[in-house]
């Protein structure tokens, strides 16, 4: 089955970096850009050059390392951010530059106290300004998930025909359904001419916990382009998770989709940019939090002990988690008990598992979780002769 592909863009480093407290020097950023670069994504928002002289130095550093990815910087519809993501970028491989406006009314109105006419003038001017200096730009709608499809689908065809390679549609405030998001691909699809020379590409925020269906439904409905963060970091409630997508995609081979990330670099790239942002991973997080591939009540722990499939959709070592884990709780069964109890030495009759099962309940009732060195104590402590076989 040939799929397509579908284009990662990850921005950790620039709307990811965005979050209060997550503030990266050049240093720990180019450590996560050569990361997100042998992880497979094809194009890294290493920042927004002219916000300030660090972000103008770490693009210009990124440019200058980053071998596979193309790299992109952010800048308004302002003739002087253009030139400065430009000179940022100058030394990439492959440079991109990000420009764009707020197309919906209330930013039309209350941003720029402008009108429709005028702000696409702008967009347009924005494009073939950026089109001077590389060849790669895209081109954002800020809240195009609350602008009018009709204006949006005018806006669009106007920046492809002045040179837009790419066209980013951000839900910026995370407010759309994903019926909704689907249906505004779909229209600008289907309404917007010379679309085929441009990459339609979704940009979604969180705020309602709809960013990785959002994303899906664009490229279900002819995105081919996912813009988003390593654990879904970002402003506000964060962006689309860039690891919850990709295994979406490769869980469910039937949408004909994929990604070139290396799945198995996802759990470490969690874990390095959970550390250097400062930034903790909640644990019931989908694919990369600490509970992911965690099991503790008795009934689960008994299926996926017989076969991992029962209560697993995704083999841990496809993300680079080496196994799944039997958690010991007050909740566990015998199977559990007798699972753990042989990882740490004693292989357990049925009569001694149920005496040590009771002495496990009594324990477990007092601690939140059984560690393995509470095992021994735990079998010490129910007399019954086990001769140890580790
Ligand atoms: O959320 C948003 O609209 C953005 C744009 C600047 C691309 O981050
Ligand atoms: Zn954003």
């Amino acid at each position: 089955m040939s799929k397509e592909k579908v284009q990662i863009f990850d921005t950790t480093l620039r709307d990811g970096e965005q979050v209060p407290g997550c503030k990266l020097d050049t240093k720990e950023k180019l450590v996560i850009a050569e990361r997100l670069d042998i992880l497979g994504v094809d194009v890294i928002e290493a920042g927004f050059p002219i916000s300030s002289p660090g972000d103008f130095r770490s693009v210009t550093e990124i440019a200058q390392i980053v071998k596979n990815a193309t790299v992109c910087g952010l800048t308004r519809a302002v003739k002087k951010d253009i030139e400065v993501a430009a000179e940022a970028l100058k030394q990439a491989k492959r440079p991109r530059i990000h420009t764009g406006i707020g197309t919906s009314d209330s930013h039309i109105q209350f941003k720029f106290n402008s009108t429709r006419e005028k702000v696409l003038e702008r967009a347009v001017e924005a494009v073939k300004y950026a089109k001077s200096f590389v060849e790669d730009v895209e081109f954002y709608a800020e809240d195009a998930g609350r602008t009018d499809n009709e204006y949006l689908a005018r806006v669009c065809e106007a920046v492809i025909a002045a040179g837009a390679t790419v066209l980013n549609i951000p839900d910026t405030t995370g407010y759309c359904l994903p019926e909704e998001y689907g249906a505004k691909m779909k229209y600008l699809k289907e309404n917007v001419k010379g679309i085929e020379k441009a990459i339609l590409s979704c940009h979604c925020h969180n705020d309602l916990g709809l960013a990785t269906a959002n994303s899906i439904a664009g490229v279900i409905n002819g995105a081919r382009q996912i813009e988003c963060t390593i654990n879904g970091i970002g402003e506000r409630a964060g962006n689309t998770s860039l690891e919850e997508v990709v295994m979406i995609l490769r869980q469910h081979p039937y949408l004909e989709l994929d990604t070139d990330i290396n799945s198995k670099l996802l759990y470490s790239t969690s874990q390095m940019v959970s550390q250097k942002m400062g930034m903790p991973v909640q644990p019931n997080k989908a694919i990369v939090g600490s509970n992911a591939f965690a099991h503790s009540s008795g009934i689960h722990q008994d299926g996926v002990i017989k076969k991992r499939e029962t209560y697993e959709i995704i083999d841990p070592h496809d993300v680079g988690v080496d196994h799944s884990s039997i958690v010991l709780t007050a909740r566990s069964g015998r199977a559990a008990l007798a699972y753990r109890a042989k990882k740490v030495g004693y292989e357990l009759t049925k009569v001694q598992l149920d005496k040590v099962y009771e002495e496990f309940l009594k324990f477990a009732d007092r601690k939140k979780e059984i560690e393995d060195e509470d095992i021994h104590q735990i079998v010490d402590a129910s007399n019954v002769n086990i001769e140890s076989i580790a």
